[in-house]
Parts: structure tokens; sequence; C-alpha cells
């Protein structure tokens, strides 16, 4: 195992105090430290993955999900429709994100293992490495592939098909925790043994949590943020849990999806979060998720300013948006990509940072493991 690390490590306590808000200083402070060390660590530029949500079709069951398997209803009432882009409509996607200077990508979509879904995964990452190189991208875009767990064989053929980057979120490394919010069929152990298996096959290796689930303590997070480290995660992609859409039609509200915290407390909270990862695990990649803007218009860059430095505009054509929320009050659903390309930049460099332009941005934390392996 990679074991560069020689700072003393920070105790569960120590963490959970921070995000109880008793950060030494309070939150200014916490912002301003996370900063500093992003500074040091990964720099100020701030990089961004076009974000294509390619289908919601979806094979599990997640309660909190708003695109699960049982999911008939969508935000507002209406049915969900369930879609997956084409193949050239994926590519020409691609293509927008190399031409707004995007040097890498997300493709997410709803879990399915099924051998014609993999194969179409691999054709597009394959379609996508060769149609998107440019004298600027020599290799094409960088791909990170976010469509849950897979068997090991085919994170292989999509790691041999191009994509370097895997999205995987463990949502909680609560195990207990983890069992409430998802039918049975669905283990925290198999999340966890499809981590480890994805780090084995070389993907720079993302994973994350929901902040402010029903019945999750301030040590659990405190222990989300020991998780990462325990895997050594390259990337962290977390933000606020939000309840799913009012009760309408076919979907009932559990009532212990409630989340206790409000929606502020929830910012709060996940800022915190941001800013103890960037703290405690220093060289990663963290991304302001688009949660955080489902809370407050400036969630976004917020999370820039404690400590984030990864951003995931979203690209997904305007007129699937409306059939791909996970969650209510999702931003950005009545905007198309060219309104997103351009309010990235302007709310990027509205806060003073660079862009990290043309370049697929990896994890500091990667680079040196792959430099210091075992
Ligand atoms: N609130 C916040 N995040 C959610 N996700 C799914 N549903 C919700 C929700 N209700 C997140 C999960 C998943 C990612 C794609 O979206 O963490 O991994």
């Amino acid at each position: 195992m990679h074991e560069p690390r020689t700072e003393p490590a920070i105790s569960t306590s120590e963490i959970e105090s921070w995000l109880g808000g008793e950060y030494p200083g309070g939150d200014a402070a916490l912002a301003h430290d996370a900063y500093a060390v992003t500074l040091q660590e990964v720099g100020s530029e701030v990089h961004l993955r076009g974000l294509v949500e390619f289908s919601n079709r979806c094979n599990c069951d997640c309660r909190y999900c708003g695109i699960r398997k049982s999911a008939g209803t969508q935000e507002g009432g209406s049915r969900l429709q369930r879609f997956t882009l084409s193949e050239d409509e994926i590519v020409t996607t691609a293509r927008r994100c190399v031409e707004a200077g995007y040097g890498s990508m997300t493709l997410q979509s709803g879990e399915r293992r099924s051998a014609s879904f993999v194969r179409f995964v691999v054709r597009v990452v394959r379609r996508i490495k060769t149609e998107t190189r440019t004298s600027v991208l020599p290799k094409g875009l960088g791909i990170t592939v976010c469509i849950g767990e897979q068997s090991e064989e085919s994170y292989r053929r999509l790691f041999d098909a191009g994509a370097h980057r895997y999205l995987l979120r463990i949502e909680t490394s609560n195990p207990d925790l983890f069992a409430r919010l998802h039918p049975r069929c669905q283990r925290f152990d198999d999340r966890l043994e499809a981590l480890h298996r994805l780090k084995a096959i070389g993907f720079q290796v993302g994973t994350g949590v929901m902040i402010g689930l029903p019945g999750q303590s301030l040590k659990d997070l405190a222990a989300d943020i020991q998780f990462f480290r325990s895997i050594d995660a390259d990337m962290i992609g977390m933000g606020p849990y939000l309840e799913r859409s009012l009760p309408v039609g076919t979907d009932e509200l559990d009532t212990d999806l409630v989340s206790r915290l409000s929606r502020p407390d929830r910012l709060r909270l996940s800022l915190r979060m941001i800013a103890a990862t960037r703290l405690v695990l220093r060289d990663v990649n963290i991304a302001a998720t688009t949660a955080l803007q489902a809370i407050s218009p400036h969630g976004r860059e917020a999370g820039l300013a404690f400590g984030a430095n990864v951003l995931m505009p979203i690209m997904t054509p305007k007129t699937r948006r409306g059939n791909y929320l996970l969650y209510h009050d999702k931003p950005c659903v009545d905007e198309d990509s060219t309104a997103c390309v351009s309010c990235t930049v302007a709310r990027i460099h509205g806060i003073g940072r660079p862009i990290g332009m043309n370049t697929w941005g990896d994890s500091p934390h990667f680079e040196r493991r792959m430099r210091s392996p075992a």
C-alpha cells in the first residue's frame, strides 16, 4: 500500500468537533485553513467535468433516490419517463464539452448490469476517446464513469476502453444506516468490495456520502472521512441529503426519510465536511456538487471556498433533465448546456479562481500514488 503520509493522523473525535462547529476560530477559520491546504496541495485551479446523465433506467431501489427502480412519478406529479440517450447523442455532448474547454466529462446513469448495457457504455467510451482528440487534448477527453456496481470484468472493459476514473459513493460508511436506506439485496460489503476492485484495476477512484441523512450522527460523518482515508480515495464527491419529491401519485414520502436537520443546517454541515475532508485527506480532488446548489443559490461557490476544487456542470440535453431528478429542487433543470457552460465560467471567475481548461485535472493524490506504488 501507498504510505506517503507524514502528518499526524487526526482523530475521529477531533473531526467530529469541527463538524459540530467547534473548529478553533469558527467556520471562517475552517474555510481559511482548508483553502490554504487546497492551494498548497492541489492548486487554485478549478477543474471541470461535463456531467452527462445519459440514462435514468435503474435496477436499484435506493430509498432516497428520485430515479430508483420503483419511482413512478416525478417532482410535480408527472410520470417519470425512462430514457437512455443514443450513442450519437452522448458523443455529441462529449464534443460540446471539448468545445467548452472542459478537459473531462462524467458519464452517469442509473445502475444496470446487463451485458447489453455494459457493451453500450464501453462502445460510448471508446468512441469518445477517439472522437474527442484535438491538438490541446491529444488523448481525448478524460472520462469518469459513474454507473454503480458492476462485475470486475465490466470494470476492466471500461478501463481498457479508456475510462480512467470511477465514482462510486459509499453513501454512508455506517453499515446499519446503509442497510436502512437500501433494500436488502444492495449490500454494504459489496459496495466496499467494488471500491477495492476498482482501485486494483487502476482507476482513479472516487467515493462520497450524503450529509444530513435521517439517523446520521456527526460521529458517523467524522467516521466517513476516516473511511475515505482508509480506502485511500483519490476523489471525493459529497453533498447534502435532500428529500425526494413530495408524495404524489404512487410515490409515498416515507416519513422516516425526512432529515431532522433544516436545509441551512445541512448546507453548513456539508461545507464543514468538505473543509474537514480537505484537511484530513489533503491532496485529493473534491467536488462542489450540484446538491449544494439545490440548497443555496451559491452553494457550489461556497463549496469551493471550503476546499473543493472540482465542479461538474450539467451537460445533459435540456429535454431530458426533468427526468433525472434525484432529489427535490435540483437546480439547472430548465437550462440548456450552453447556459450551464457560461454560468459555470462566470461563477468560478466571480470568486477569483482560475479554471483548469483543456486538461484532465487528475487527482494529485492519484498521481503521487502512481509514482510511489507499493
Ligand atoms: N439527496 C441527495 N443526494 C442524492 N443522491 C441520490 N439521491 C439523493 C438525495 N435524495 C446522490 C447519491 C448518489 C448520487 C448519484 O446522487 O449519493 O450516489
